[in-house]
């Protein structure tokens, strides 16, 4: 009879984990106050919740000043664009992230170059960076990816070196330190993303960050359909209308009321996490930085062997985990099998204006392939808000889909 719960056994965890996300009277009653001050949208741009929360966001992080917008997406063109960057320049992005990353850098008509990852954090890798680096170079965005952050020491000084401007990409960050530095406002702008799975969520929502007063105005400019936002400015500029809603905000600010102690008690769980999975031989968590002097993180990432699992891959292995109770996937693909990448197979001019640089045959990325094809397993920020048995379940669940990964075998392994 079949153990795992993949192949019809009992689930270790029936009772799965805590439903993110997290609600209670409070968002009920800020969002219907927000329905009945008639305030709703975004415009005149910024609404007074949405005002609310740049600030409160911006201190909490660290930065000067926020910008609150529709997704963690166009944060990151606005971002773009706002530095000035936009056709014929290139910016150099990791090949493992989420597709909008890159995205991101295409729609504000930049060339995205992509540098491999290091396999202990899996964010980008510096000494790629710097060989990256040509005279169209004008922005590095490192992603700080699941638990980790991309080496900031390292990439501020080749930016710093070459003139460079950088955005992070924080949208699995809020709430990390490094070096006591709130993620995104270490680059001249960070951006989070809001949306549903995210661990400051209004649903769908995002936040831009910076420390530079003009960079600020600019994004709220190119945010509000290129309104002028200074007094001296009297036409209008380039933009289009990427407004957060004062719903939005308002389930906002309460999510940031709940979010340090959840961060902290994903953190107290995690370490206990990482010291647990440990001992299960072909399983490695990968401890954070230890420049992370704050640690919050979306979710966590950790790698298997699939020699210590009967050769499943991990993406068999995360679907038994899924199975037994335990919230998982294989994450990010490498960025060499995304088709919108590919010139030969992508409608987006800058690609195909571009085709000599994103040619497939140019695009190995050794590290992301090895690890994302094989061995990621991102686990849920939930599995890390159970209480230490919450941990303990998820190893165990580890370790039992190890004892019986012979019943994996002819399952995708
Ligand atoms: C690394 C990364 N960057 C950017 C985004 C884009 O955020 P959004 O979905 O809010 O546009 C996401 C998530 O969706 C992400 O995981």
């Amino acid at each position: 009879m079949a153990k795992l719960a993949v192949r019809g056994g009992p689930p270790l965890r029936p009772q799965g984990y805590p439903e993110w996300p997290v609600h209670d009277e409070r968002d009920v009653e800020a969002v219907a106050m927000a329905v009945r001050s008639g305030r709703w949208g975004g415009f005149p741009e910024p609404g007074p919740l949405a005002a609310e929360l740049s600030t409160r966001f911006a201190a909490y992080q660290g930065a000067g000043h926020g910008v609150a917008m529709c997704n963690g997406t166009v944060t990151m063109e606005v971002a773009l664009k706002a530095l000035g960057i936009g056709w014929g320049d290139e910016v150099v992005v990791p090949a493992l992230t989420f597709s909008a990353t890159p995205y991101a850098a295409m729609t504000a008509g930049a060339l995205p170059v992509f540098c491999d990852v290091v396999p202990d954090t899996l964010t980008i890798d510096p000494d790629q960076v710097e060989a990256a680096v040509t005279p169209r170079t004008r922005a590095i965005m490192p992603v700080h990816l699941g638990h980790q952050m991309a080496d900031m020491d390292r990439i501020m000084e080749i930016a710093r070196r070459h003139s460079l401007a950088v955005v992070e990409d924080c949208a699995h960050a809020p709430g990390q330190r490094w070096r006591g530095q709130g993620a995104g406002s270490i680059g001249d702008f960070g951006s989070f993303s809001h949306q549903s799975y995210k661990i400051l969520t209004s649903g769908e929502g995002g936040s831009l960050l910076t420390d530079d007063e003009d960079l600020a105005r600019r994004a709220h400019s190119l945010i509000d359909c290129g309104r002028p936002k200074d007094a001296a400015e009297k036409e209008y500029t380039f933009g289009a209308n990427y407004r957060l809603s004062e719903l939005q905000a308002a389930l906002l600010l309460v999510a940031l009321e709940r979010f340090p102690a959840q961060q902290a008690e994903r953190a107290e769980n995690a370490r206990r996490f990482q010291e647990l999975a440990a001992r299960i031989p072909g399983v490695r968590p990968l401890p954070p930085d230890g420049r992370i002097t704050r640690w919050s993180f979306y979710c966590y990432v950790l790698l298997i062997e699939p020699e210590a699992f009967a050769g499943a891959r991990n993406g068999p292995v995360c679907g038994a985990l899924q199975a037994e109770g335990v919230g998982c996937w294989a994450g990010y693909p490498p960025m060499s099998r995304y088709d919108l990448f590919q010139p030969s197979l992508s409608r987006l001019p800058v690609a195909v204006a571009h085709a000599a640089r994103l040619d497939p045959a140019r695009m190995s990325f050794p590290v992301a392939e090895r690890l994302a094809l094989r061995q990621t397993v991102y686990l849920d920020e939930n599995v890390f808000r159970a209480g230490r048995r919450g941990v303990e379940d998820a190893v165990e669940a580890l370790a039992k889909i190890q004892r019986h990964a012979t019943e994996l075998n002819g399952h995708g392994a």
